[in-house]
This record gives structure tokens, C-alpha cells and sequence, in this order.
């Protein structure tokens, strides 16, 4: 059989192993097209939300870190066609420029950024972490951020910023 039959055949094959699935991220529905072995970072990067950070890609530093119906896993060890049906959000979906989430600002406004790799890691556990906690001790903090890593801030100020939107949120949770 001539060669270019085979290979062909060979790619007709690999192209029936994909699958479309169709992923809510951030309240819109974005339709990826992924073999089974396909990770949710890699599937989230590509359609554009690059506020997902590839950073170890084996679970140590949580750069990857994404809300998945409400709880952060890590899409680095999650694969994309698992989340299919599921809510997934982002640290960009949390809130707008214009309509920041209490986290987004108090991460500004305390400096709890500073090359800011690991920030949307870090909101994404933060907002994980204050959905089941909303009055979280130091040791809850220290728990909710012990999958991310970060080399900059040293974690006074980015706890400091938890303590301020945790203390936002309660206040908004009150008034409602
Ligand atoms: S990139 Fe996923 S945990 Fe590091
Ligand atoms: S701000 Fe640079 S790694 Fe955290």
C-alpha cells in the first residue's frame, strides 16, 4: 500500500480519538475540540483564558488553580473532558475592572502582587477558601493557600489581603 494510504489512515484515527465538549467557563459556554488526555489548563490557555497560569504543571505551585463548582482545583491535574457540565471560573471571571471583587481589590490595594504569576492562583484558593470559612483564622489561611506557591511576596501581605476582603464579605453578607 503507498505510504501516503497509511499515514492517512493514521491521522483519520487520531482525529476520531477527539471529542468536542463544551466547557462554562465564567457564565459562557466556549466549545473545545480535545483528545481524552488533554488537560483543563491546557484546554483553558487555548481558548484564550490565559489568566490560568502554566506553571509546574504537576501540582506542586497551583498557578493553574481554577474554581470548579465552587471548590479550586488545580487544571494542571484535571482533565478538560471532566469538567464538561460543570461551573468553572477563573480569577478573571470573579469580577470586572470596573466591578472588582472585594478580593481583586484588596490584592491591589494591599500589595499583595508583585511579579503576580501566582495571583490568580491565589484568589482562586482565596475565594475556594472564604466560601466555606468567611471569618478564617491564621491557620485557615495557611491551609487554604498551602497548594500555591509564591516567590515575591513572602504571604504577609497576601494574607492581609484575605483578611480585608473576608472582613468586605462578611460586611456585604450582612447588609443583604
Ligand atoms: S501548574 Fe498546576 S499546580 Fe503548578
Ligand atoms: S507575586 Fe511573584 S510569584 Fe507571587
Amino acid at each position: 500500500m503507498p505510504k501516503t494510504k497509511v499515514l492517512a489512515k493514521g491521522k483519520a484515527t487520531a482525529a476520531a480519538r477527539d471529542r468536542s465538549i463544551a466547557l462554562r467557563v465564567n457564565g459562557r459556554i466556549v466549545e473545545v475540540r480535545t483528545p481524552p488526555h488533554r488537560t483543563l489548563l491546557e484546554a483553558l490557555r487555548d481558548a484564550g483564558f490565559v489568566e490560568v497560569k502554566r506553571g509546574c504543571e504537576k501540582g506542586d505551585c497551583g498557578a493553574c488553580a481554577v474554581l470548579v463548582d465552587g471548590i479550586a482545583v488545580d487544571a494542571c491535574l484535571t482533565m478538560a473532558w471532566t469538567a464538561e457540565g460543570r461551573e468553572i471560573v477563573t480569577a478573571a471571571g470573579l469580577g470586572s475592572r470596573e466591578a472588582m471583587h472585594p478580593l481583586q481589590r484588596a490584592f491591589v490595594e494591599r500589595g499583595a502582587i508583585q511579579c503576580g504569576y501566582c495571583t490568580p492562583g491565589l484568589i482562586v484558593a482565596a475565594q475556594s477558601l472564604l466560601a466555606k470559612t468567611p471569618d478564617p483564622s491564621e491557620d485557615d489561611i495557611r491551609h487554604g493557600l498551602s497548594g500555591n506557591l509564591c516567590r515575591c511576596t513572602g504571604y504577609a501581605k497576601v494574607f492581609e489581603a484575605i483578611r480585608d476582603a473576608a472582613s468586605e464579605m462578611r460586611g456585604a453578607r450582612r447588609r443583604r
